[in-house]
């Protein structure tokens, strides 16, 4: 399995660890022992979430269980085409409701997409394949499985020892490799109504200054320019386009 460093960077200063772990399709078809998925678990256990509710919970399949062709089958035909070679199948959901306060959680999800961040990145150190998926049946899921209403469906992940490449139908063959990131825009908007001075918007890329991203800004008086909201709660975060990747440099 190559590291992502080899083909993607970071451009500030993180741990390898970011930008090595990817998620490869080409695995193996080897059984994981529990104990071993298990230590997957165990990190995703110390993620935080609001009130320390903890409200992710995870049911899984290891490919020699008698649940394994139910999990599979409910993936979608282009998933199954290589996640039929993971040694496990997990299906990550999260409770609605608050278990400390009693009322509807706010973050169910976020707090489940932390779990699930924190089991990929320890299941990366530990030389695993572990590839997110959001193609399958979630109505499926939710009846077949029989999980109550009160819970989520988020998102199944598929963990497995890397395999070979050839293993995977051609197209799939062609995308196994590392994807890259949006830039981190180099002055945001703080909110809506926030100003960015006429000389940080020189930085950005120029199809974001031409194109239709510049909806996001305003011209104001004099030198700066206004941050207009694309949402109710919209934060102009980064606005450019993987193509866009260059910032322009101020003659
Ligand atoms: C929640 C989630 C759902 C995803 N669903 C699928 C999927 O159904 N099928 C698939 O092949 N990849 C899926 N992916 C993989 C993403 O496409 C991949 O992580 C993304 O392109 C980033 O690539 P990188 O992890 O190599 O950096 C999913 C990833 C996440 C986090």
């Amino acid at each position: 399995m190559i590291k992502g460093s080899s083909v993607r960077r970071a451009h500030h200063r993180v741990d390898a660890l970011f930008v090595d772990r990817w998620p490869p399709r080409a695995m193996s078809g080897e059984a994981i022992a529990t104990d071993e998925l298990l230590r997957l678990f165990e990190a995703a256990r110390w993620a935080p979430s609001s009130y320390n509710a903890q409200p992710w919970r995870m049911l899984y399949a290891l490919r020699e269980h008698a649940e394994w062709p139910t999990f599979l089958d409910l993936l979608s035909e282009s998933n199954k085409a290589w996640a039929r070679r993971a040694g496990a199948l997990v299906l990550f959901v999260s409770k609605k409701i608050n278990d400390r306060t009693g009322q509807p959680s706010m973050t169910h999800s976020f707090d489940a997409g932390a779990a699930w961040a924190f089991f990929g990145l320890q299941g990366h150190l530990n030389g695993y394949a572990v590839h997110g998926m959001q193609g399958f049946d979630y109505v499926r899921a939710q009846r077949e499985l029989q999980i109550p209403d009160e819970f989520r469906v988020e998102a199944m992940v598929a963990v497995g020892k890397p395999g070979s490449t050839e293993t995977l139908p051609p197209p799939l063959q062609e995308r196994e490799s590392p994807n890259d990131r949006r830039p981190i825009s180099p002055r945001p908007c703080a909110k809506a109504g926030g100003r960015l001075r006429v000389d940080d918007l020189m930085h950005l890329p120029v199809t974001q200054r031409q194109n239709g991203y510049i909806i996001a800004m305003e011209r104001g008086a004099g030198r700066s320019v206004r941050c207009r909201s694309l949402r109710p709660f919209g934060w102009v975060v980064h606005l450019s386009k993987p193509q866009d990747r260059q910032p322009r440099r101020r003659p």
